[in-house]
C-alpha cells in the first residue's frame, strides 16, 4: 500500500523516523511530505534513507506534475506525526498553504494523526475544538500520551510511541480497505465502525495505595472487563486511552495506554483525557480511601502485639467529578461493582449509586469470591440517567463490551 507520512516542525519529528521505518519493514511504500519546519529538526537525508525514496517538501518543486495531487491521489492512507497544533488548526480549517495540506485536501484516503505538543497547546479551546473537527471529518487521532515533555515537566501532549502510531495506523487501513475504495466513495462512507472518529477513555484495573515502600491498601480487579471495553472500541473506529492500573491482562495494540497505580494518579490521567473525549468509561475500581500517611521505611511489627491503626482519608469521587463537570456532549459510563446476593436490592444498590454520581449509564456487575473481578465472563445490568434498565447481559467480557458499547453508540 502507499503510505505518505506527513512530518510537521515539532521535537517529536525525531520520532517519525522509526513510524516510517515501522511501515517500510511491513513492505510499503512510504512517501514523506515533511513541512519546512519538520526539517529543522530532522534532515532530509535521514527521512530519504529510512523511507528509500525522495521526500518532499515544497509546493512549488514539480509544478508541471501537479504533485500534491500526483501524492494526494495515490496515497491509500495518510499519517500525520508528529501533528503540530498549528497543523492541526490548518486541516481543522481546511487551510492549504504547503505540499502536506494541500495534499490532504486532495486525498480520499483515511488520515491518522499523532498530536504532539504540550499540555497546555492540548488542552487550549482552540485545540480541543480543532481535535473535535477533525474526529467528526473521521480523522484517527492517536495519543497523545501523557509524560516528560520537552523541557523538565510533564503531562498529556507527549506524541505516542511510533509502534503504536504505527499499529493505529495500519488497523485503520486494514478497516478502510478495498471493496469501497473501488467505487471511490467519501471518507464517511469508509468508516470503519459506529464509534469512528470518536475519542473513547477506558480506565482499568485496580488502583493500589502505598502504605510503605513495600506495600499497598489494593483490589481484586483485574482489568478484564475494561480491557475488553477498549478492544472493542478499537474494533468499532474509536480512538482509544486506555487508562490502566495494575491490568493482568495485554493492552489492546492500537489504545494509547496510560499506566496509574494510585486513585489521583488516575484521577490526573482521566481529568488530562477528558478534554478531548467523547465517551468516558469508568472501569476501573477506585481506591475510595488511601492512607493518611505513607511511611518511608517498611512498617515494622511491634513487640506488644497491639492491634494496628492505619488512619484513612477519603479520595476524590472521579467518576462524580466527571459527571458533574461541564460535558461539552461527553457520554460518561461508570460501573458499579456490588456483593449484594439479591437482584432487587442489587438493582436498588446500582439506582442509588447511579444518582450519587450523576453519570449516563451505570453498569452493574455482582462480584463476590470467584464472581465478576476474576473471572473470564461476566453479567451486567446497564442503566440510563434515570435508573431505568436499559439493557441486560451476560457472557464473556469482549461481548459484554460490545453490548455496553451498542447502548453508547446508539445514543
Ligand atoms: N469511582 C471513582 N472514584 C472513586 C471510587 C469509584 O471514580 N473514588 C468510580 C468507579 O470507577 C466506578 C464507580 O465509581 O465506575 C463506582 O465504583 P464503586 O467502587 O462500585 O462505588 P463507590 O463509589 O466506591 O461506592 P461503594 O464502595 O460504597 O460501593
Amino acid at each position: 500500500m502507499t503510505i505518505v507520512v506527513g512530518v510537521t516542525g515539532g521535537i517529536a519529528a525525531y520520532k517519525a523516523v522509526g513510524v516510517i521505518r515501522g511501515f517500510v519493514l511491513q513492505g510499503h511504500d512510504v512517501h514523506v511530505i515533511a513541512t519546512e519546519a519538520a526539517l529543522r529538526f530532522v534532515g532530509r537525508p535521514t527521512f530519504e534513507a529510512i523511507s528509500r525514496n525522495p521526500i518532499n517538501t515544497d509546493l512549488y518543486e514539480g509544478v508541471a506534475q501537479v504533485r500534491h495531487v500526483a501524492i494526494g491521489q495515490s496515497a491509500d492512507l495518510i499519517v500525520i506525526a508528529p501533528a503540530t497544533a498549528n497543523t492541526i488548526a490548518k486541516l481543522a480549517l481546511g487551510l492549504a498553504d504547503d505540499l502536506l495540506t494541500n495534499t490532504v485536501l486532495v486525498s480520499t484516503a483515511p488520515i491518522v494523526i499523532a498530536p504532539a505538543m504540550h499540555t497546555e497547546m492540548w488542552q487550549n479551546a482552540a485545540t480541543v475544538a480543532n481535535i473535535a473537527i477533525l474526529r467528526e471529518r473521521r480523522f484517527t487521532i492517536v495519543g497523545p500520551a501523557s509524560g516528560q515533555l520537552t523541557g523538565t515537566d510533564s503531562g498529556v501532549g507527549r506524541m505516542e510511541e511510533p509502534e503504536a502510531i504505527t499499529a493505529a495506523a495500519l488497523s485503520v487501513l486494514e478497516k478502510s480497505a478495498v471493496p469501497e475504495r473501488a467505487e471511490g466513495p467519501t471518507r464517511t462512507a469508509e468508516a470503519p465502525g459506529d464509534l469512528s472518529g470518536k475519542h473513547v477513555v477506558v480506565t482499568a484495573g485496580g488502583t493500589r495505595e502505598p502504605l510503605d515502600p513495600v506495600r499497598f491498601l489494593g483490589n481484586r480487579s483485574s482489568g478484564r472487563q475494561g480491557v475488553a471495553i477498549a478492544q472493542a472500541a478499537l474494533n468499532r473506529g474509536a480512538t482509544v486511552t486506555l487508562i490502566a492500573a495494575h491490568i493482568e491482562v495485554h493492552p489492546p495494540a492500537g489504545a494509547t495506554l496510560v499506566e496509574v497505580a494510585t486513585a489521583l494518579e488516575l484521577q490526573r490521567a482521566v481529568t488530562d483525557a477528558a478534554a478531548s473525549a467523547d465517551i468516558i468509561v469508568m472501569a476501573a475500581a477506585v481506591a475510595d480511601y488511601r492512607p493518611a500517611s505513607v511511611q518511608q521505611a517498611k512498617i515494622k511489627k511491634t513487640e506488644t502485639h497491639a492491634p494496628l491503626n492505619i488512619e484513612l482519608v477519603e479520595n476524590p469521587d472521579i467518576l462524580a467529578e466527571l459527571s458533574a463537570a461541564e460535558r461539552h456532549g461527553r457520554v460518561i459510563v461508570g460501573f458499579a461493582a456490588e456483593t449484594e446476593p439479591d437482584t432487587d436490592a442489587l438493582l436498588t444498590l446500582g439506582q442509588q449509586k447511579l444518582a450519587r454520581k450523576g453519570c449516563d449509564y451505570l453498569v452493574i456487575n455482582r462480584v463476590g469470591w470467584s464472581t465478576g473481578f476474576v473471572s473470564e465472563s461476566n453479567e451486567i445490568i446497564m442503566l440510563d440517567s434515570s435508573g431505568d434498565i436499559v439493557m441486560k447481559a451476560s457472557g464473556d467480557k469482549l461481548s459484554v463490551a460490545d453490548r455496553i458499547l451498542d447502548v453508547i453508540a446508539s445514543r
